[in-house]
Formats: C-alpha cells, sequence, structure tokens
C-alpha cells in the first residue's frame, strides 16, 4: 500500500482516508485506501468501473460503515462523530436525488428545510444558488423537464445549502455533453477558489487533469498510481499522432512517412488508423506535409494525449475496457 503525504506543516487534511477496507462477501470492493487532501485543495478519484469509487466516497460520507479503517473529513472521525461529519460535508451521489415531480425551487427549499435552515433566509439562499448555477430561468419548471446538465446543476446547488467546507462528488458530470461538462467545472472551480475542499470521483482523465491538484488511481479496490496531473501523464508516455487514410491502399505509404520522423508506427488496416508516438505539434504539421505532398487522402489526423487507458495499461497490463486493440509503442 501506498501512502504519500500531501500534508502541509501545520495544516490538517480536510479529508483523510486511513486504510479504507470494504468487503462484500468475497469481493473486497476496496482494499486499503489511504490518502489525504490539503484544505482547498481537489483530489481526483480516478479509476474504470468497479473499480471502488463510490463504495470508497460511501464509506467517508458515513453511507456505508468500512469493513476497516477509517476516514476523517474536516477533522471529525466518520466512525465515531458521523454527526459531525455529516454537517461538515456535500454530497453529491453518481445518480441524481432531486424529485422530479417539484420545480428546481421547491427541491431547493425543501432539502433546505430539512437542514432545518429558516424560512426567511431559505428564499434569499434558494434564489442566490438558481442564479449561481444558472438554473434562474427553469427555477419555476418541474425537473421531470430539465435537461441532464440541469439536473447535475440542481444536484450540486442542493448539496451546497449548507455550505460545506468539504464536498464530495461521486462522477459529476458523467453522461454531460461537453459544453454542460465545461460549465460544471468552471462552477467547481469558483467553490475551490472559495476554498472549498473538493473530492470527485471520474473515469475521465481530462477531468482530474482539468480540476485537480492531486489524482489517485484506483483500480479493483488498491491505489495503483498517485500524483498531480503532470506526474501522471509523464508516466503514461509522450502523446501519439494518429492518421486515418481514406483508402486502404494509402496505409502502406502512409507507415513509411510516419516512420520517417523516426516513430514506431502500430497499423490498425481495419480501421485505416496509423497511430506513431509523437513529441508534438510539430511531428504532425511536418508529417502532414509530406502527406500532402504524396497525394494521400487523410480523413482525419490528430495528436492524442496518454488517456486513462495509457495509464492502465501502463500500471497494471490491462485496459479498463475489453478494446482489444492495442496501440504500438
Ligand atoms: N452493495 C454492494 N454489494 C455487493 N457488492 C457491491 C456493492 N456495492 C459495490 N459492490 C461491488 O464493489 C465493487 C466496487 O464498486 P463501486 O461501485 O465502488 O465501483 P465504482 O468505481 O464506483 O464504479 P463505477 O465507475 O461503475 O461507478 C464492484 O465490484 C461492485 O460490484
Ligand atoms: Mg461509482
Amino acid at each position: 500500500m501506498s501512502v504519500r503525504a500531501y500534508t502541509v506543516v501545520g495544516m490538517d487534511p480536510a479529508i483523510e482516508a486511513i486504510d479504507l477496507v470494504k468487503r462484500f462477501g468475497d469481493e473486497t470492493a476496496v482494499d486499503g485506501v489511504s490518502f489525504a487532501v490539503p484544505p482547498g485543495t481537489v483530489l481526483g478519484l480516478l479509476g474504470p468501473n468497479g473499480a471502488g469509487k463510490t463504495t470508497t466516497v460511501r464509506m467517508m460520507t458515513t453511507l456505508t460503515e468500512p469493513t476497516s479503517g477509517t476516514a476523517r473529513v474536516a477533522g471529525y472521525d466518520v466512525g465515531a462523530e458521523p454527526d459531525r461529519v455529516r454537517r461538515h460535508m456535500g454530497l453529491t451521489g453518481q445518480v441524481a436525488t432531486v424529485d422530479e415531480l417539484l420545480t428546481g425551487r421547491e427541491n431547493i427549499r425543501m432539502i433546505g428545510g430539512l437542514y432545518g435552515i429558516r424560512r426567511k433566509d431559505l428564499n434569499a439562499l434558494s434564489g442566490q444558488l438558481l442564479e449561481q448555477f444558472s438554473l434562474t430561468h427553469a427555477a419555476d419548471r418541474v425537473v421531470r423537464s430539465y435537461s441532464g446538465g440541469m439536473r447535475r446543476r440542481l444536484d450540486l446547488a442542493v448539496s451546497l445549502l449548507a455550505a460545506p467546507p468539504v464536498l464530495f462528488l461521486d462522477e459529476p458530470t458523467t453522461g454531460l455533453d461537453p459544453r454542460s461538462r465545461s460549465e460544471l467545472w468552471e462552477v467547481l472551480r469558483g467553490l475551490v477558489a472559495q476554498g472549498t475542499t473538493l473530492l470527485l470521483t471520474t473515469q475521465y482523465l481530462e477531468e482530474a487533469d482539468q480540476l485537480a491538484d492531486n489524482i489517485v488511481v484506483i483500480d479493483r479496490g488498491r491505489i495503483i498510481a498517485e500524483g498531480s496531473p503532470l506526474e501522471l501523464k509523464q508516466q503514461a508516455g509522450r502523446a501519439s499522432l494518429v492518421v486515418t487514410v481514406a483508402d486502404t491502399a494509402d496505409l502502406e505509404p502512409a507507415r513509411a512517412l510516419l516512420a520517417r520522423t523516426g516513430a514506431d508506427v502500430f497499423v490498425d488496416t481495419g480501421a485505416r488508423r496509423l497511430t506513431a508516438t509523437a513529441d508534438g505539434l510539430d511531428d504532425m504539421i511536418q508529417v502532414a506535409g509530406w502527406l500532402r505532398d504524396s497525394g494521400i487522402t487523410v480523413d482525419d489526423i490528430g495528436l492524442s494525449r496518454p488517456s486513462l487507458d495509457d495509464v492502465f495499461l501502463m500500471l497494471t497490463g490491462h485496459r479498463t475496457t475489453d478494446d482489444s486493440e492495442e496501440v504500438g509503442a
């Protein structure tokens, strides 16, 4: 088990996982996970389906008891002081929890009432949250009519009612279109700028890259890597240049051109696609020029950055999915 202290001297972590283990029958869903999140920073908990992300978050937010180990949130132990933990955190689950039949405003008021916020304060607060999450125009429509992005934003607004210093988000942007996703990222950056500590789970390296100060990668319940986004991407290796030619007959001449950069080239005949290691844009521009000069018609050309799959392949020797396609290196 690797434990890395992110703790800044004199500053207790806002979130701490201490050797968390969760078993369901014979299956060990979380197998000794430890990490620490300094206040005002973002930790991305990254992993494929079934890695143990939700189970870890559920243990840290008092929703399920660890088999062993513990966690601390805002300095309080989830086992010994669950009420205190709940009072200092917000949680947005993987599945939206807002009531479909109520309006956005009614949802906020209902949950706010449960938190014991006074009605007068709640009126002002709900207006403010709806505004902050760009939902004012839809505030009085039933949630059933909301788009996926609007639901996520409402969910997040609801979890912020109690102004928690620590926020847990379980796959906040899964299923959102790219625009809704980047809008939500903006909102989250704003919260962190105001001092919120954020733990978010994601399957997307890009999301962790956009938001996280530190990333913990888990697979099959264990931490397999951790570090800053930059550190992880460096581990995952160089970028790839990916070219799709229009005509299968052009694969071989295109391969020869790509090989001129000194790269290893992998040819996927079925997809009419060539993949080569590349250093960056300069390689791509050079290759694009050669392809044009040789009259090869290209359907698509681009640089592909190391993905979560690449990190996984490198770390574990298996891919996150059953995708059998291999990229030669
Ligand atoms: N209540 C439960 N009972 C039995 N097994 C469970 C339970 N909850 C989770 N598991 C198992 O624990 C493992 C981890 O699940 P978990 O939901 O934590 O993964 P995840 O990383 O959140 O995946 P996803 O990306 O699909 O949300 C899985 O193998 C899952 O089947
Ligand atoms: Mg999950």
